[in-house]
């Protein structure tokens, strides 16, 4: 029995829980109502289209051989190449990498950037690997997905454990397996291999955009505002340092290994500067540490990011959240349970699918400039990014305000619609 009513569990998923992908389904069956004859396609939405599951095997350091499950999921490619990042997790599983390529496919359409949705991942902690080895498996699985990845097939990017030094290493394989340099393969590269200006800091600053534009709507001043973190690496560290810039107060952030409080605010680049020494917060000079990590959803704040992984606000927490407004950082934080004890409360969120797309907008600024050979300055890009974030937030609080429904619906309404226009247009081969 799937835990999604009225799904069938694919044979290829373990049947007692179907994890972040029964989230994703839960999310479809909500927005179906609102799709008017679209909905006779629905169901292309709820099977991903191609998956790759490959054997990552590396040779140790100590000369002993070591296997990693490694998968890329397409989840649609009806508006374009597909396109989303890598997350390299002791915890990947399949129907987590079904569930963030199906919220790449519904992120892409929601801000408009002309691609489908795909995602990858290595079953690996790489905090348990040398540099050597973590360079073997990156090479490794570049190769064994080689096969389905392209500039104008499928694009991946960092995630969660990946960053630009990862994309060095995979665009160099995919180029060596190729027999020339192809920059466009992947984003999120360093400046000097082909990267964008701003993309390290763009999904954080997006982020922060559509922060803002929450902030507003619900009269609130951001430069008064308290916010609490989950996640402090790409996406929470730098969101939390442009709310700090911003004068907000940045009282909790809790990492993977513990939280760590201020009430006065947390000096947001000490903090960053400490992490990157030190690998955690654990141990801040300036700040209390909370050992409870239940506790952090009960700090009062004003702004709540979750920016670390999925599942994270469920029903066991929900009721005891107190800010105001929730920016999802990290892709499917919330489950729908939460989601509507969350609205019960007057809690706004704004959904992954619309907060976080400032890394996937920046990501498609570099392909452009990777085609072209053409590089834009900093400010061109921030520009352009902070346009394109804020008329998408624009457009589905319009929208939710019309229908009456969540910002997430809204953003779902939009883009489901977009990409089964593009199916219902392609129409089905043969
Ligand atoms: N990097 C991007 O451009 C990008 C774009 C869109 C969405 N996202 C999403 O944002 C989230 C974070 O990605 P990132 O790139 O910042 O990753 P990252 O590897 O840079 O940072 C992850 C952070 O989460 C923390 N963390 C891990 N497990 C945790 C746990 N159980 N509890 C609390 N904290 C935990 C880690 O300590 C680290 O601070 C992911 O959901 C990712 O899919 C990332």
């Amino acid at each position: 029995m799937s835990n999604v009513p009225n799904h069938e569990v694919p044979s290829y998923l373990v049947p007692h829980g179907i994890g972040p992908w029964g989230v994703y389904l839960e999310q479809i069956d909500r927005v179906t109502p609102y799709l008017g004859s679209l909905a006779r396609w629905v169901e292309t939405l709820k099977r991903p289209k191609r998956m790759l599951v490959v054997d990552v095997p590396i040779e140790r350091d100590d000369g002993t051989i070591a296997h990693f499950e490694g998968y890329r999921v397409q989840h649609n490619t009806s508006r374009g190449p597909g396109k989303g990042g890598v997350r390299f997790h002791q915890d990947v599983t399949l129907s987590e990498v079904m569930a963030l390529s199906a919220w790449m496919t519904i992120k892409n359409a929601a801000v408009n950037v002309p691609y489908g949705g795909a995602k990858g991942g290595i079953r690996v902690d790489p905090k348990t690997l040398s540099r050597g080895e973590l360079q073997r498996v990156t090479r490794r699985y570049t190769s064994e997905i080689g096969i389905i990845i392209g500039p104008n097939k499928d694009i991946p990017a960092p995630d969660v454990n990946t960053d630009s030094q990862i994309m060095a290493w995979m665009m160099d394989t995919y180029s060596m397996n190729q027999g020339s340099t192809s920059s466009g393969v992947v984003t999120g590269k360093p400046i000097s291999l082909g990267g964008s200006l701003g993309r390290h800091e763009a999904t954080g600053r997006g982020v922060f955009v559509v922060g803002c534009e929450a902030a507003a709507k619900r009269g609130l001043d951001i430069k008064d505002a308290k916010v609490a973190v989950q996640g402090f690496g790409n996406v929470g560290g730098i969101a939390a340092r442009l709310f700090a810039e911003a004068g907000s107060k940045v009282v909790a952030v809790q990492d993977h290994v513990t939280t760590v409080f201020n009430a006065g605010g947390l000096d947001v680049p000490a903090l960053q500067a400490y992490v990157a020494k030190n690998g955690s917060v654990k141990g801040f000079a300036g700040a209390d540490e909370i050992t409870d990590r239940a506790q952090f959803w009960s700090v009062d704040c004003d702004i709540l990011v979750p920016a670390a992984l999925e599942q994270q606000i469920t029903e066991a927490n929900a009721n005891q959240i107190k800010a105001k407004i929730i920016l999802e950082g990290a892709n499917g934080p919330t489950t729908p349970a939460a989601d509507d004890i969350l609205r019960d409360k007057g809690v706004l969120i704004v959904p992954d699918v619309i907060a976080n797309a400032g890394g996937v907008t920046v990501s498609y600024f570099e392909w452009v400039q990777d085609f072209s050979s053409f590089f834009w300055t900093e400010d061109e890009i921030n520009l352009r990014l902070t346009r394109i974030m804020r008329e998408a937030f624009a457009a589905v609080w319009q929208l939710a305000d019309e229908k009456k429904v969540s910002l997430r619906t809204a953003a779902f309404i939009v883009a489901c619609t977009r990409v089964l226009q593009a199916r219902e247009m392609r129409g089905l081969y043969p």
